[in-house]
Order: structure tokens, then sequence, then C-alpha cells
């Protein structure tokens, strides 16, 4: 199961694609129900999953408005039992303005109109970090987590000054060295994990995925330029890769 926002999605629909086109004869359906979409391989008994929840972490409504709640985790219910859960969390603790799915923000005793947003990030993975410590069976479940994936819409970071989105990218940066900086959500996700005690493997994909420049779905994205996102089949492909051969 995949637990996050639509860079999980990016992965999940990446695997079932992969799994189809390795055994296209397999029978197959999709089912959907509230926030949990389950891909079933029916001749095999396998179900490929994803449960979207943005933050991990609770978003509940109270009477004076939705509270990001960031030491509740009453989603994680959902994720009991399975063989493999890949989570994923970053994308939207950036968001202001009407695309903002909260109006205060919950931190132990206190409700806020607003924090500095790496370290609400920082402390949902905590809390994330606490439910896993106290649900999760490492003899029965893997944990990944998988990673910051990054965007493109500062040419700077590629040598492109004058460049404001991937727009007519069409090469990768060539080599292994990315001349943009690291996004700061990975130092946050790294010390993170080393407080957690159940063991998570992160899927490295910051570093070869910042690469991928060229990558997105750009004009073509379903409702703006779209340089976050990537197209199938692409760097989520990749990405899946790592995952089988971590469990292989
Ligand atoms: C809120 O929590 C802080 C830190 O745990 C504590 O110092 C403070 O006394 C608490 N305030 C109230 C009103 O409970
Ligand atoms: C792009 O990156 C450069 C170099 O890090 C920085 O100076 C500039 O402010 C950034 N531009 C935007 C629009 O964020």
């Amino acid at each position: 199961m995949f637990v996050g926002d639509s860079l999980s999605l990016n992965q999940w629909q990446s695997l079932a694609c992969l799994l189809v086109s390795g055994v296209p004869t397999a029978r197959y359906n999709l089912t959907r129900q509230d926030m949990i979409s389950t891909f079933t391989f029916t001749d095999y008994g396998v179900r490929v999953m994803i449960d979207r929840s943005v933050y991990l972490v609770d978003v509940v409504r109270r009477r004076f408005g939705r509270v990001l709640d960031l030491d509740s985790i009453t989603g994680g219910r959902l994720w009991r039992g399975m063989d493999m859960l890949i989570f994923n969390t970053w994308h939207w603790w950036g968001r202001r303005g009407p695309t903002q799915p909260w109006d205060f923000i919950r931190i132990g005793n206190v409700t806020l109109k607003d924090m500095n947003r790496m370290v609400a990030f920082e402390r949902a993975l905590g809390t994330w970090g606490h439910w896993l410590d106290t649900n999760i069976n490492p003899s029965k479940t893997k944990v990944f987590f998988q990673g910051i994936s990054p965007s493109h819409y500062n040419g700077s970071d590629w040598n492109e000054p004058g460049a404001i989105n991937c727009l007519r990218q069409t090469q990768p940066v060539i080599g292994y060295n990315y001349p943009g900086p690291m996004p700061e959500a990975m130092t946050v996700v790294k010390r993170a994990l080393s407080k957690i005690k159940t063991p998570v493997t992160l899927l490295d994909v910051t570093q070869l995925s910042l690469l991928r420049k060229d990558a997105h779905p750009s004009i073509y994205g379903l409702f703006s330029m779209d340089c976050s996102h990537w197209c199938l089949p692409g760097v989520p492909d990749v990405w899946n890769q790592i995952l089988y051969n971590y469990i292989l």
C-alpha cells in the first residue's frame, strides 16, 4: 500500500503499469472506496493499493474550522496488516491560500493560525514515526519512505537563470551532479527517520530525479504548467525499480 499525495499516485500508477506489462495475460480489476484505490491481480491474490493522505497526520473538522492536527494520525487504522507500506508526504506542506486544505494547526496544547512549515512537517513525521513504532511488526510489514520528489520551477538551479519552469526541457542535466541545492525537506526527512526504531527504508529518489528536468508533464499537465509530477513511463518507473531491488 502506498500512502501519500499525488506523487504516491504517480508511483502507484507506474507500478500497476509495470506489473501489467510484465504479465500481460493476468486478469486485474480496479476498485475505489473513499480515499483507497485498489488494483487487484485476481489470479495471484495480489493487491496494490493507494491511500491518498496528503499529510499522513489528520485534518479534522471543528466548529471553528479545519484543523491540521500534527499530533494525531487516526488515518493509520487503514494501514495495518499490509505486507508493505510506502509512505510519502511533503508537497502539501508549503500550500497557502485557497488550496490550503486547513484553517488552523494544532501542535501540543495550542492551536495556531500558522507556523513554520518545516517545523510542522518534522513534527508530523515524528507523529508518524511514533505510529510506526507502536503499530508495525517489522517481521510482517516492510516500511519505506518514498523521499522528496523534486520540482523544477527555477532555472537558476540548472544554470538556465531565465527559466521559470520546465517548459521545453528535452534533456536531463548531464552527469551526476545537479547544480542547484538539495531540497531542504530532505534534511528534515533524514533526521526524522533517524529517530524511528522501526526499520524504514528511504527510497532516496531525490538526487536522481533532480537531474530529470525534462521528465515532467509540463504544459500537458492536468490543470496548469506541471513541473512537479512525472510522466509515465519515466522517473517513477525507476523509483519502482529501486523498490523492487529492496524487496527482492
Ligand atoms: C502547554 O504545553 C507546554 C509544553 O508541554 C507547557 O509548558 C504548558 O504549560 C502547556 N500549557 C497549558 C495551558 O496547558
Ligand atoms: C531561484 O534560485 C536562485 C538561486 O538559488 C535564487 O536566488 C532565486 O531567488 C530563485 N528564484 C525564485 C523565483 O525562487
